[in-house]
């Protein structure tokens, strides 16, 4: 099929270019002109593992290309908008300037029969309104969210756990497209869920909001462990094993960020409000404050370790990114502790595997260095933000050689305490004893 993709971000490009590995005919479109030179030259803008692999075999091909010239969406039969949906800047709510701007621009180069996909994350009742001027040219609309996940994104773009299809009631064509485009998930027997358009733009948000306060119970649960002596790991594993509940997603630490969990849930509770149930989602504000408290909790550890004040003591942050696996410190809980600790006068060397540029950005007033050694030399106190595998793998008696003093903060809880509290280092983890 001959599609098109607009937006080339984290989302965009994945999709543009796994659609290219499906066998598709891919046009990518962005307005950033850096963005679409690096993809253009087979170069992925950001790290994730496995895209410069589909990059590269769907420019060979000649299946993929790049252009920020729109009119060359045209003559494709399928136009993904993948654009993002940030949070506006002093409020809750999701900002829908690219999405906006990137239908406008898309409009006019649509033809008769041509199918629009949404696959931006957006307040419900949007796909409704832009459904309207889409079929005024004789095109339809349909909704279909994604929800893969950084460091994944190939795989769960490839193979995705499920397909929801957001459509016009009765628009069998539509349908017929997207099984088109997703034919080979589809005989893999990938459930596929055909919906309204309300329902599947909150399937997205309501995901998210879920994964979101499953993270912020657990976290709650570290706080009342902190005031007990309890161990949260334990309780972890002990409740995870109740099927109904599951392990996964239950890591206390610091808690969850990114460009979509954060966003997604304020998103949500402003649109809540606008539509008059915003008491249905008031819970969330809760799973937000607990979420931010984490960060705060790490500082407070640190200035106790550290004898009441952090001001001219040498701290080492091994992480940045948001999670592992990614260069992304949208929202990230690492970068944001780094930065506070700095802010109170600590002298802060960070690394980090891959999100070293992209955090620099942001902070330039940290030391960026680029090892836990190197950021580690000499350090009053060492803390794990980011659990990359090889901070997990470090070796507590060589890497304590280099520092100043044996203190560590396992902002993740990977670490194995008894074996570095053996090797003479002061462990503290987050709702650990
Ligand atoms: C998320 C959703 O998982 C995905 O389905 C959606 O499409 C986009 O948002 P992503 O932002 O890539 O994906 O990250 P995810 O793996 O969900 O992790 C989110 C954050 O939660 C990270 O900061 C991670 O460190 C944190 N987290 C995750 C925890 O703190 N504890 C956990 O148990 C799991």
């Amino acid at each position: 099929m001959r599609i098109s993709v607009i937006g080339c971000g984290y989302l965009g490009a994945v999709h543009a270019a796994c659609m290219a590995e499906l066998g598709h005919d891919v046009i990518g479109i962005d307005i950033d002109e850096h963005k679409i030179a690096q993809l253009a030259a087979g170069r992925a803008p950001f790290f994730e593992p496995g895209l410069p692999e589909v990059l590269e075999r769907g420019m060979a091909s000649g299946r993929l290309r790049f252009t920020t010239d729109i009119s060359e969406a045209s003559g494709s039969a399928v136009h993904f908008v993948a654009v993002g949906t940030p949070q506006i800047p002093g409020s809750d709510a999701a900002d829908l300037r690219y999405v906006d701007a990137s239908f406008s621009a898309l409009l006019e180069h649509l033809s008769d029969g041509d199918l629009v996909v949404g696959k931006s994350t957006v307040p419900v009742g949007t796909a409704a309104r832009l459904a309207e001027l889409v079929e005024n040219t004789g095109a339809s609309l349909a909704w279909n969210p994604e929800f893969l996940r950084e460091g994944f994104a190939v795989g769960d773009t490839l193979t995705p756990d499920r397909l929801v299809y957001g459509v016009r009631a009765g628009d069998d064509a539509a349908v017929a497209a997207l099984d088109e485009v997703y034919a080979a998930a589809i005989a893999a027997g990938t459930p596929r869920l055909v919906t309204d358009y309300a329902t599947a733009e909150l399937v997205k948000v309501a995901a998210n909001a879920f994964l979101a306060t499953k993270i912020s119970f657990i976290n709650a649960m570290a706080e009342v462990a902190e005031a007990t002596g309890a161990d949260v790991t334990q309780l972890a594993d002990a409740i995870g094993h109740d099927a109904r509940i599951g392990r996964r997603f239950l890591n206390a630490g610091v808690g969850f960020g990114g460009g979509c969990l954060p966003k997604d849930i304020r998103g949500f509770m402003a649109r809540a409000d606008e539509l008059g149930v915003g008491e249905s989602l008031s819970f969330l504000r809760d799973v937000d404050a607990i979420n931010l408290r984490r960060r705060e909790r790490v500082v407070q550890l640190a200035i106790e370790e550290l004898g009441g004040d952090v001001e001219g003591k040498r701290i080492a942050v091994l992480g940045l990114a948001f999670k592992p696996d990614s260069d992304d410190v949208r929202d990230s809980p690492a970068l944001d502790i780094a930065a506070r600790l700095r802010g109170l006068g600590a002298l802060v060397s960070v690394t980090d595997p891959e999100a070293i540029e992209t955090s620099r950005r942001v902070h330039p007033e940290l030391n960026y260095v680029g090892s836990a050694e190197e950021a580690a030399a000499d350090a009053d106190a060492v803390l794990l933000l980011t659990e990359w595998r090889q901070f997990r793998e470090l070796d507590p008696e060589a890497f304590g050689a280099g520092v100043g003093s044996r203190v560590i903060i396992d902002g993740r809880n990977v670490l194995d305490a008894t074996r570095w509290r053996a090797a003479g280092w002061t462990y503290r983890g987050l709702g650990r004893p």
